[in-house]
């Protein structure tokens, strides 16, 4: 067992201090080829929302829900024509990923992140292109479910990847690539769906096959990536795991960061059921995140309003083109919002950033909702004032959850979790996001309609619920190795009657066992 661990005042401190590195090109490369994957995710939540609303794509597969379409064209109210089957199409993506993820953890754990992130890159290229070439609803879903299964993966194994590739001192940086190109592919896939939406009547096919292009960047890139470091050490590959660390941290004198590396492994390899060992009382502040961080995500309502700036759009008579104005606005200014964030989440820590967007985000929230309840639902157009007014408020949101909940939703989850529940952590995560982005896709437009402008105040309520969830419970993990976070959950005011009492009760079991040896 690797030394070197003391005991200051009663709180064991980590070695973090003696790791060594630079961020090396080799380690950048590495990382921006793993986000591709964030990319397909994107990509994959914004072109559903065009293509289900092509006229070719509905008479194609959903003839009814176009015959309503038509007759519903002209609203300007809360109660927007909402069609259950066709969420549920969208919403079958969400249902593949929640529950493909758990195979990934079992991946990601025994063969690698690698693998992880091959076999979710070549199930979104079959995916892709099942989609496009679909001649029937049946290959309609099956595309979408191997789509869905590339989420469960890549999620899985991406946000991993990253923040284990990472020094310490830039790992949120780097772990918010995947959220920058989340919010890329996104952009990218309104785009392209503004424009394949006037090449008659096969555009709709374009737009689900070009996710063929990330997918393979995806699936190449992952063939040639190296493993990461304690990926390789977990699976008892040591020598392979020092030499991609000395690689990645451009140095030979690694033996700190190496020491924590099999310390965490040794402890790995002794648990054979990770999920059982989640639910143990020692790793409740990693689950208790687990669960909290990816659905307070969801609550905040950030997807409703990417969602429902169309119609807010449309309401100040943009016509044709709301679609492409609001998909434009709300993709650059959440695409601003991940870059903010990968420059400041080092140096300003998460907590910051999550309480300051907090604030802004329930101040945009209970606005729009006061200027909603003054003009709009009336059966007429909002006046241009107060519309610009909410398009402002719009982007002040999106822009904050930009630089918070949305990357940090994905960072914080993957730089809690010790080596030995990482993957099964990281698994509950995914499925818990993308079972609440499935309960939000499929219930906004029935909670508008009945709820109005209070679903806006019921936003802000959950804002300020999460927000002091965080300034409460969650500990800083800025420059934290993620091997060492356990030490800071000794340290948490709260925390640490709940994780210590294990300790305890391990340090009984072991001097009593030394009584019982003679000692
Ligand atoms: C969230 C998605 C969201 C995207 C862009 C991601 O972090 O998980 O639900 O659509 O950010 O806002």
């Amino acid at each position: 067992m690797a030394g070197g661990m003391m005991i200051s005042g009663g709180v064991k401190q980590g070695r973090a201090e003696l790791y060594e590195g630079r961020i090396t090109s080799y380690v950048v490369l590495a990382c921006i080829v793993a986000a591709t994957g964030g990319s397909l995710f994107g990509y994959d939540l914004g072109v559903s929302g065009g293509v289900t609303s092509m006229d070719d794509f509905l008479i194609k597969f959903f003839p009814k829900v176009y015959r309503r379409k038509k007759e519903h064209l002209h609203e300007t109210d809360y109660c927007k024509y909402d069609n259950q089957l066709l969420t549920l199409f969208t919403s079958s993506l969400y249902f593949a990923g929640l529950v493909s993820t758990f195979a990934a953890s079992h991946v990601t754990r025994k063969y690698g992140r690698r693998m992880s992130i091959i076999v979710g890159g070549s199930s979104f290229l079959l995916g892709g292109a099942l989609n496009a070439g679909s001649q029937n609803i049946a290959m309609l879903i099956i595309g979408r479910l191997l789509l869905g299964i590339g989420i469960g993966f890549g999620n899985q194994a991406v946000p991993l990847y990253l923040s284990e590739m990472a020094p310490p001192k830039i790992r949120g940086a780097t772990n918010n690539l995947f959220q920058l190109t989340t919010c890329l592919g996104i952009f990218v896939a309104n785009v392209i769906n503004f424009f394949t939406n006037k090449l008659h009547p096969w555009g709709w096919r374009l737009s689900l096959g070009l996710a063929i292009v990330p997918a393979l960047l995806m699936t190449v890139g992952g063939i040639f990536l190296p493993e990461t470091p304690n990926s390789l050490v977990e699976q008892g590959r040591l020598d392979e795991g020092r030499q991609i660390l000395e690689k990645i941290r451009g140095t030979k004198n690694v033996q700190a960061e190496f020491d924590d590396l099999v310390e965490a492994s040794e402890i790995a390899r002794s648990v054979k059921h990770p999920f059982r060992n989640l639910l143990q009382r020692k790793n409740r502040p990693q689950l208790v995140m687990a669960c909290c961080i990816p659905s307070c995500q969801q609550l905040t309502g950030n997807n409703s309003f990417l969602f429902y700036a169309p119609v807010i759009f449309q309401s100040l008579g943009m016509g044709n083109d709301a679609s492409l104005y609001s998909a434009i606005m709300t993709g650059a200014v959440i695409t601003l919002g991940a870059i903010v964030s990968i420059c400041t989440v080092d140096r300003l820590g998460r907590r910051f950033l999550f309480m300051e967007a907090g604030t802004q985000m329930i101040i945009c929230h209970v606005i729009i909702s006061i200027l909603l309840a003054l003009k709009f639902g009336k059966g007429e157009e909002i006046p241009t004032g107060y519309g610009v007014g909410i398009v402002l408020l719009i982007c002040l949101f999106t822009v904050a959850f930009g630089w918070s909940w949305g990357p940090l939703g994905w960072l914080v989850p993957s730089e809690l979790f010790p080596l030995e529940t990482r993957s099964a952590g990281q698994a509950v995560v995914v499925s818990v996001n993308l079972l609440f982005t499935a309960i939000i896709a499929q219930s906004f437009l029935a909670l508008l309609c009945n709820l109005k402008y209070g679903i806006f105040l019921l936003f802000a309520g959950l804002v300020f619920l999460m927000s002091v969830f965080i300034f409460l419970l969650l500990p800083e993990t800025k420059g934290i190795p993620i091997e060492e976070m356990r030490f800071e959950w000794e340290k948490h005011w709260y925390w640490k009657r709940i994780v210590k009492d294990d300790d305890d009760q391990a340090k009984d079991m072991e001097s009593n066992n030394g009584v019982n040896k003679g000692f």
